[in-house]
């Protein structure tokens, strides 16, 4: 069962905070930042993470790593090709600045498009890179038994750094995050601690 439905700067208001506090706070620390967006669907949420950090730093400092089950959805995030309706919530000077119009489709600019790597990944079988500063995972666990949702969150845990992010989707709230050894960052970010 794979349901690939996503968007740019899906749930604007949690961009704005990733933007606003949680990216400033991990660049304090470290100006090389280790970021995984997992289930990342057809691409749109691992480029409005590069979107959003270059508001920080140049593009040729930021590297993301996105995966997916789903080899057509990587394929498709690859050729980076979106109808309008994928870029509703995309603030106008970012929409000006990295999409070009084509036809009735926008594609992606290629220097956001070369700051992310896809690889396939199942969050249920395979193995977690280690020691990273973010992880994005919105809107996937919903398909999960609490079994899986808690080894999921468990291997989270385990794949960042201390003081590292968990950023998760907006019905996706983690009621008892000490659990995993997360405090509550902000309302859906999680701080390893
Ligand atoms: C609704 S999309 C979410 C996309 C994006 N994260 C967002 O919030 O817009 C869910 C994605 O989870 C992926 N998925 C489902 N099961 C998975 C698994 N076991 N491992 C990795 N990805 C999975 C699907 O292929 C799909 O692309």
């Amino acid at each position: 069962m794979t349901i690939n439905v996503s968007e740019f700067y899906r749930n604007a208001k949690r961009w704005d905070v990733l933007e606003q506090k949680i990216f400033p706070k991990l660049l304090a620390e470290n100006k090389r930042l280790k970021i995984w967006s997992a289930a990342c669907s057809t691409g749109e949420e691992p480029y409005t993470t590069a979107m959003v950090l270059s508001h920080h730093q140049p593009l040729s400092q930021i590297s993301i790593l996105a995966t997916d089950l789903d080899e057509n959805a990587i394929q498709r995030a690859k050729v980076g090709i979106y109808p309008e309706r994928s870029l509703a919530e995309v603030p106008a000077h970012v929409k000006s600045k990295y999409f070009e119009k084509q036809a009735a489709f926008y594609k992606v600019d290629d220097a956001i498009k070369r700051t992310v790597t896809f690889k396939k990944h199942n969050l249920l079988k395979d193995t977690y890179e280690k020691n990273f500063d973010l992880i994005i995972c919105r809107n996937v666990m919903i398909y999960f038994t609490e079994e899986a949702k808690d080894q999921i969150y468990k291997n989270f845990s385990n794949s960042l750094k201390p003081g590292g992010i968990l950023f998760v989707g907006s019905t996706e709230q983690i009621f008892n995050p000490g659990n995993y050894g997360f405090e509550t960052e902000d309302t859906f970010f999680y701080r390893k601690k």
